[in-house]
């Protein structure tokens, strides 16, 4: 009994040595979220959706977690709501540019994704999903168990379609990029880039699962684009101040 104790603890040792760490940091009243993603071994981490203003939250936690390299800064989208902190990390650890969709307009040094694509973080890999809809250059990253979700799919929602470019068009296309990530397994966890009642979102929660959100998002149950074109249309918040030309800055770099 003691050894098949001792067995399973080592086996249990092995995984998290091989699992990434995920740091979830909320951005105080904002709802904004920006992850690290680390190996516990190697000590690479990965900065996903880095905000200006909130750099020294980023640096505080890469000081708690010790003595790591920072391998890839990435950004899920190009942010309408908040300026972009990654040109500053990317320069800061010199990451060879920040990780974006190959599609984006962002006219700074980038490392350019698509679709299936695969970045490694130490032992882990971090598997680019393309994602357009909210925007056109939108990535969601899977690494093991964990899906950083972006504006794609919210905890009860999804993103919004309507900060530019074609309504419909985009629609269209977010309806086929929640059809991938419906083909995920139920119990991959869903990371949002914001969370709680700051993004009128009802949930407190600030993380969900995919199988979750088959069961209680609205906008997933939606199954024809007509109907979801009518969805994203219908009821939506006023659009964040200045959105347009913090899009323009973050593209600028
Ligand atoms: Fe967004």
């Amino acid at each position: 009994m003691e050894e098949e104790v001792y067995v399973s603890y080592k086996y249990y040792s092995f995984i998290i040595l091989y699992m990434a760490n995920i740091s979830q940091l909320i951005l105080g009243e904002t709802g904004c979220v920006s992850y690290l993603i680390y190996c516990n071994n190697k000590k690479e981490v990965a900065i996903i959706d880095a905000f200006e203003k909130y750099e020294k939250v980023i640096e505080d936690e890469l000081k708690k977690i010790g003595n790591v390299t920072i391998k890839y800064i990435l950004d899920t989208h190009t942010h309408a709501d908040r300026r972009s902190a990654s040109l500053y990390f990317s320069n800061k650890y010199n990451t060879g540019g920040i990780v974006k969709s190959s599609l984006t307009k962002y006219k700074g040094k980038m490392i350019g994704t698509k679709d299936n694509d695969i970045l490694k973080i130490g032992n882990s890999k971090i598997q680019i999903i393309f994602t357009p809809g909210h925007t056109y250059d939108h990535n969601c990253y899977l690494i093991d168990k964990m899906l950083i979700s972006g504006d794609c799919l919210f905890i009860g929602d999804v993103g919004r379609i309507d900060l530019g470019g074609n309504y419909r068009e985009k629609s269209d296309l977010l309806f086929d990029s929640l059809r991938k990530l419906e083909k995920l397994e139920d119990h991959i966890r869903v990371y949002p880039n914001h969370v709680g009642a700051a993004h009128a979102i009802d949930s407190e929660d600030t993380f969900s699962t995919i199988g979750n959100e088959k069961k209680n998002n609205e906008a997933l149950g939606v199954k024809s684009k007509d109907d979801f074109y009518t969805y994203m249309t219908e009821g939506w918040p006023p659009k964040p101040d200045n959105w347009e030309q913090i899009i323009e800055d973050n593209l600028n770099g």
